[in-house]
Formats: C-alpha cells, sequence, structure tokens
C-alpha cells in the first residue's frame, strides 16, 4: 500500500511510524518531509497542490493523510476527490472551520455551541463600542490563518483598541486581519480534545495538554507547542460525556447542514469554566505536538484512517492503548526568536517503551542534523503518567545536539 502523509512536522513523522509499526507493507511518501522522513520513505519536493495531485495520481497512491492545516485551506481534499483518490482530512469549505475565525464563531453561534461571547467585524467603531462593553483582560484575534500568532490578549481597554486598530489596517496580519474577532476572556483551564469523523460518526481520541510557552512553569514566549501528554485526568468522563453531547455531535450536525461534511480530525480547543467546556477554536487537523503522543496510544491506527475516508467509523472498532504518553520537545539554541547554526545529532540508548519523532532535521551524508525549530519530540509510553514522563526525559537525555532546550516539566498539570 502507498501512503502519501503532507507535511513536514513531528507530526507527520510520528502519523507514519504508527503506521510502520503496526502494518507490513507500506510505501511511504511526503510532501515535502523532512531529513528523517527520508529514511522512512521518499521526500516528496513538493507543495503545490495540483502537482501533488498529479503525483498521486500518476503514482497510484492509495491514501493520502493531510498534516499541515495550509494545504487543507488550500482545498488539497478537493482536488484529491475530484480524482478518485483517498485523501484524510476535511475539503476546503469544512476547513474555513480553522481558517476562518469569524465564520467559526457564527458557526458556534448558529448551533448554539457553547462559546466566549464575541462581535466580528471590520468596522473600527463598532469594535471599540463592543470593547469599551466589556471587561479586561479582552481578546482580540484576526480571522485567518496566522500560524498562531493572530490572538492578542488585551490586559487593558487601550491595547485592546490598540490590537484592532493594527489588525484592521493591515498592518499586523496582512489580509488574515482584516476581519477582527473581539471575544470575552474565559478563565478556566484548557484541554485539546481530538474527534476523528467520518462526516456523520466520530471516535474520541485520549484527550491532551499541550504547553505553548517556552519555559519551565508556563513561563516565556508562546511557541508551537514544547511538549504534550495523553490522557489527562483533567478530562474527566462526565466533562467528555458534555463535550460529545454538546460540541462535537452538533458540530457534525451543524456541517452537514451547511452542506461541508466533516472528514478528518475535529480538534477542539476548549476552555473548561466551572466544569462546563467552551470552544475557543477549531483546528481541523491533529495538533502538533499532541499527534506525537495520540498516535503511540491507537493500536490499529490504519484501519482509523481507512474507516474515515470510507465513512465506515459505526462498524469499526479502534483499539485504545491503557495507557500514558509523554512526548518533549527538543528545540534549536535560538527558538522561537531567530534561526539557529545546524548541528549534528548525536543519540545515544533509546530505553525501552521510548522513541523518538523528527522535526527540524536535515539529512547529510546519513548522518542528522538539527536545522532550526523544534527539532524532534522525546516521546515515552507507560502505565501511569510517571512512567511515561521518566521514559521521555532518560531518552532527553541521551539525546544531544549543540543548543538543545528542552522544558523539564511537560505534565506537570496532573503530576502536582
Ligand atoms: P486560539 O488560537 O483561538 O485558540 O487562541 C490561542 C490561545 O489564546 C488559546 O489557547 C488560549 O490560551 C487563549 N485564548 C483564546 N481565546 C480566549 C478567550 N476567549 N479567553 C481566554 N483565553 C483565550
Ligand atoms: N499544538 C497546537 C497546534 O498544533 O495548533
Amino acid at each position: 500500500m502507498k501512503i502519501l502523509i503532507l507535511g513536514s512536522g513531528a507530526r507527520e513523522y510520528s502519523i507514519a511510524l504508527a503506521l510502520q509499526n503496526t502494518n507490513e507493507n507500506i510505501e511511504f511518501y511526503f510532501a515535502p518531509g523532512n531529513g528523517a522522513t527520508a529514511t522512512i520513505g521518499t521526500n516528496l519536493n513538493m507543495k503545490d497542490p495540483k502537482v501533488i495531485t498529479a503525483y498521486a495520481k500518476a503514482s497510484e497512491i492509495d491514501l493520502c493523510i493531510v498534516g499541515s492545516e495550509n494545504f487543507l485551506a488550500e482545498g488539497i481534499v478537493d482536488l484529491f476527490k475530484e480524482n478518485n483518490i483517498a485523501i484524510f482530512g476535511p475539503t476546503k469549505a469544512a476547513a474555513m472551520l480553522e481558517a476562518s475565525k469569524s465564520y467559526m464563531k457564527s458557526f458556534l453561534k448558529k448551533y448554539k455551541i457553547k462559546t466566549a461571547k464575541f462581535l466580528n467585524t471590520t468596522d473600527y467603531e463598532k469594535a471599540k463600542k463592543f470593547i469599551m462593553s466589556l471587561t479586561p483582560p479582552i481578546v482580540v484575534k484576526a480571522d485567518g490563518l496566522c500560524a498562531g500568532k493572530g490572538v492578542i490578549i488585551a490586559q487593558t481597554y487601550e491595547e485592546a483598541l490598540e490590537a484592532t486598530k493594527n489588525m484592521l489596517s493591515g498592518e499586523s496580519f496582512g489580509e488574515a486581519g482584516k476581519i477582527v474577532v473581539i471575544e470575552e476572556y474565559l478563565d478556566g483551564f484548557e484541554l485539546s480534545i481530538f474527534a476523528v469523523c467520518d462526516g456523520k460518526d466520530f471516535i474520541l481520541l485520549p484527550a491532551a495538554q499541550d504547553h505553548k510557552r517556552l519555559l519551565d512553569g508556563d513561563k516565556g514566549p508562546n511557541t508551537g507547542g514544547m511538549g504534550a501528554y495523553a490522557p489527562s485526568i483533567l478530562a474527566s468522563n462526565g466533562l467528555l460525556e458534555q463535550v460529545k453531547k454538546d460540541i462535537i455531535a452538533p458540530t457534525l450536525r451543524g456541517m452537514q447542514q451547511e452542506d461541508s461534511e466533516f472528514v478528518g480530525v475535529l480538534f477542539i480547543g476548549l476552555m473548561v469554566v466551572n466544569n462546563k467546556p467552551y470552544v475557543l477554536e477549531y483546528n481541523v487537523r491533529f495538533g502538533d505536538p499532541e499527534c506525537e503522543v495520540l498516535m503511540p496510544l491507537i493500536d490499529n491506527p490504519l484501519d482509523l484512517f481507512l474507516a474515515c475516508v470510507n465513512k465506515n467509523l459505526a462498524n469499526t472498532k479502534i483499539h485504545i492503548k491503557n495507557e500514558f504518553a509523554v512526548g518533549v520537545v527538543c528545540a534549536s539554541k535560538n527558538y522561537p526568536y531567530k534561526d539557529s547554526p545546524k548541528a549534528l545529532i548525536d543519540i545515544g540508548e533509546i530505553p525501552q517503551n521510548s522513541h523518538i519523532s523528527y522535526a527540524g532535521v536535515s539529512l547529510e551524508n546519513n548522518k542528522l542534523y538539527a536545522s532550526g525549530g523544534r527539532v524532534l519530540v522525546c516521546v515515552g509510553t507507560g502505565k501511569s503518567i510517571e512512567e511515561a514522563q521518566k521514559n521521555a526525559y532518560m531518552l532527553c537525555e541521551n539525546v544531544h545536539f549543540k543548543g538543545k532546550q528542552y522544558r523539564k516539566d511537560i505534565a506537570f498539570q496532573v503530576l502536582k
């Protein structure tokens, strides 16, 4: 079987690794991939959805799995479908749930799904009036995709007005900021929920928690994510039942009514306030690094992807291990501020129940080099969160490259 995976991060590497560990005879292709994916498959130097579709058709790809949101927003799924090639991910119209925050908020309102009180607008005066009706902190969001940077939590009215002005003028985020979403601030704890959907049915993967800040104790600047763990005991069964009934089921029904049936991963960023879940945002793909801790917990990932593509989840049994996984991101020296010098990666012993998922690496003369950004994720699994964490950190200590930095407290939320 030939599987093409789209993206270049540790997320995409971890999907391939999970499939490889549970199935023989898969030939992997990646576009564009990274230095490590080149060691388990073939990297295709392609980014244009049309070029990728033509390649997939010509080389008889059996299944394409889309890792990164940019391909989805560009409509790669629509192109594959037109060509009758199986693809796991939402169409361009369904991917609007992530690509446009104003669309997402209007959708939530229309289908009566709990979310922070908000206003979508292109008009500064209207934004100002709404801002002045709230109590700081006030949340100001750019409508479009901004690589996770388009959200400002303003501590004062002045800061909120300034952020709004800069977005609407195009100064902060260009076209992506021409519509703003102003929101009330919700004070609670955050959880990432992953529902894998076939359009009508879904299965819930273990709840995960990301660590967005660079430094221990959630200090320092925001990053793409410095580590994750799953399942989180913060997600009680009662809470998960509420999420299924009051959020996921109405979302899938709503998307059907909008003629945008949702196939793929619905990644829901929740804020839990007084034990009630509110949708902060939807993403339409796996989180990174959440994916890296979820993949090792699924016994039959290929069945999962195929069941979604074939709209057959209701008749498919997906086995989730009764285990925990912790993933610690090792980033390069200057992350997230600027590029870092290339550094050779030296890996010592890989302890039992641990493995590496690779991201920012290049392959030269059969050697892996850290090439910047988030370099790799050390993942540990175990029967308890403590054991999984210990295994992840043992591996971290055996991985060396110049400038390596990592958080020492991944999963602290549940280990206090
Ligand atoms: P988003 O990309 O919309 O998830 O926002 C990024 C981050 O901003 C979230 O993970 C939250 O930490 C924070 N955030 C977004 N919206 C709100 C809100 N209404 N109240 C509190 N925090 C928020
Ligand atoms: N880990 C957050 C994200 O992938 O958006």
